[in-house]
């Protein structure tokens, strides 16, 4: 993807990418990626987020246990999905059964004792700088998954952030699979905004 690429044109191609080059990704580029998060809207500008970077295969390959037992726990008991979405399982599960080797993964956590009482907030805070995060990461050619692995007790949650260390007060929200994309895949497949737009009323 070309560096000069536009704020719209990222939007409109940013996909979820499942497939990494083993390549590293550069310390300059990850910090672009980060800043470019921080750049975002929180709740009174609380910028509650807090980012954890792992590289280290070893780290990769501990966190990988919880997440897939888990997810695989899900998928064992789920049933009626249709094939696309069977399609979209089976490489969401071969990219978290490959975790070790993507080469970079980003947790995304909020420190709850930064982030306004309401809840609404709490998530919302969050969800703009992985936005920003992800599309910085595609502008400089570079391929994100955004996934919910590990954020909650039944993902994991409790074992991830005993590997990573994260305190008791910060919750996971997301991670990010982060690197550059053996697949080059088409435009977003989403509904015309007719489907759902209202104007001046429902
Ligand atoms: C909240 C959220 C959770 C997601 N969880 C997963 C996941 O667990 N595994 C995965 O491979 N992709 C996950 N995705 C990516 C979506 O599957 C993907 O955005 C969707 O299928 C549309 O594909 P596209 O982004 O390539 O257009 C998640 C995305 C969001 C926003």
């Amino acid at each position: 993807m070309p560096s000069d690429m536009s704020l719209l044109d990222g939007i409109n191609s940013l996909r979820s990418v499942r497939k990494f080059k083993p390549d590293p990704v550069p310390e300059d580029k990850i910090r672009i990626i980060l800043e470019s998060a921080s750049k975002a809207a929180s709740g009174s500008n609380t910028q509650p987020w807090e980012f954890v970077v792992v590289r280290d295969a070893n780290v990769k390959t501990r966190l990988k246990e919880p997440m897939l037992r888990t997810w695989l726990e899900r998928l064992a008991g789920s049933s009626g999905m249709s094939p696309r979405m069977r399609d979209v399982y089976d490489e969401a599960t071969e990219m978290l059964r490959n975790t070790e080797k993507v080469p970079v993964i980003i947790y995304c956590c909020v420190d709850l004792t930064r982030v306004g009482k309401s809840e609404e907030v709490k998530y919302a805070s969050i969800y703009p700088a992985v936005q920003n995060l992800m599309l910085a990461a595609h502008a400089l050619g570079l391929a994100t998954c955004l996934t919910v692995h590990g954020s909650t007790p039944t993902r994991g949650e409790p074992e991830v952030k005993k590997i990573l260390g994260i305190p008791g007060h910060v919750k996971l929200a997301c991670l990010v699979y982060l690197g550059y994309p053996a697949v080059q895949l088409g435009s977003p497949k989403r509904k015309p905004i007719e489907k759902f737009v209202h104007y001046d009323r429902w």
